[in-house]
């Protein structure tokens, strides 16, 4: 795997999915299924993707005791997706469960990453709603050290974070970063956002791209030129 855009499907169910899907006909796009599209469709849209010929991320965010986020793991482990994830601030004995459970018999396993803070969070809310009393910048790094400490691959943290983590956590530690967002295009409710260009120069490995892709006129061109100013570098 390497530098790779990844297009977040929030459909609201399988068939938006392929109507979306259908306009992709030169290249397969990694994909990510979210919440929404997995708990009404199930498995079945997780195959029925794969058999199609995309690669998948199923953020499914487990968040849990570390006895059951296991169990929850090897529910998911026989999907045939590439990537899973936790939240972190499930602590360390957490995430060490998730990464026993997601572990095949043969053992291979999807990648395995956690969300440290999520995108939408900022300062003003870590401090005045979550009561952490730290700079946003200490805590995703913190987060990380304990990320990395468990043995996972990565993480899920703004672009602008990216690099900092890379410094911390060394250059084969993924950072898998969502919050993308061209000039002129809707912020929505992400708070810590950046462009494609952007992002690949400070080091993210994996962007994730929802609505600006999903909502656009020309879809297709949108997913197009991410891959062309993050993966190409043009
Ligand atoms: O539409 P947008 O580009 O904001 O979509 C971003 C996607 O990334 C959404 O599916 C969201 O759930 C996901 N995500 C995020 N922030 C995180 C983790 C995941 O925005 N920290």
């Amino acid at each position: 795997m390497g530098k790779d855009v990844i297009i977040a499907l929030d459909f609201p169910g399988a068939r938006e999915t392929f109507n979306f899907l259908d306009k992709f006909t030169s290249r397969k796009p990694f994909v990510k299924i979210g919440m929404e599209l997995f708990y009404l469709e199930g498995p079945y849209i997780v195959r029925e993707l794969k058999a199609r010929g995309h690669k998948i991320f199923l953020d499914l965010k487990l968040h849990d005791i570390p006895n059951t986020v296991k169990g929850g793991m090897r529910s998911l482990r026989n999907l045939g997706v590439d990537m899973v994830n936790v939240h972190s601030a499930g602590g360390i004995e957490m995430m060490r469960a998730a990464l026993e459970g997601l572990t095949r018999e043969d053992g291979t396993r999807p990648l395995l990453i956690a969300v440290t803070q999520l995108t939408s969070i900022s300062q003003e809310k870590l401090t005045n709603e979550l009561l952490i009393n730290a700079p946003i910048e200490d805590v995703v790094i913190h987060y990380a050290r304990n990320v990395f400490a468990a043995g996972l691959d990565g993480v899920v943290c703004s672009p602008l974070e990216a690099g900092k983590i890379h410094e911390h956590l060394g250059e084969k530690f993924l950072t898998i970063t969502p919050g993308i967002r061209f000039a002129g295009d809707s912020v929505g409710d992400q708070a810590r956002i950046t462009d494609p260009r952007r992002a690949k120069e400070l080091g993210s490995d994996y962007i994730v791209v929802g609505r600006p892709i999903t909502k656009a006129q020309a879809p297709v061109e949108i997913y197009e030129r991410c891959v062309k100013e993050f993966c190409e570098g043009d």
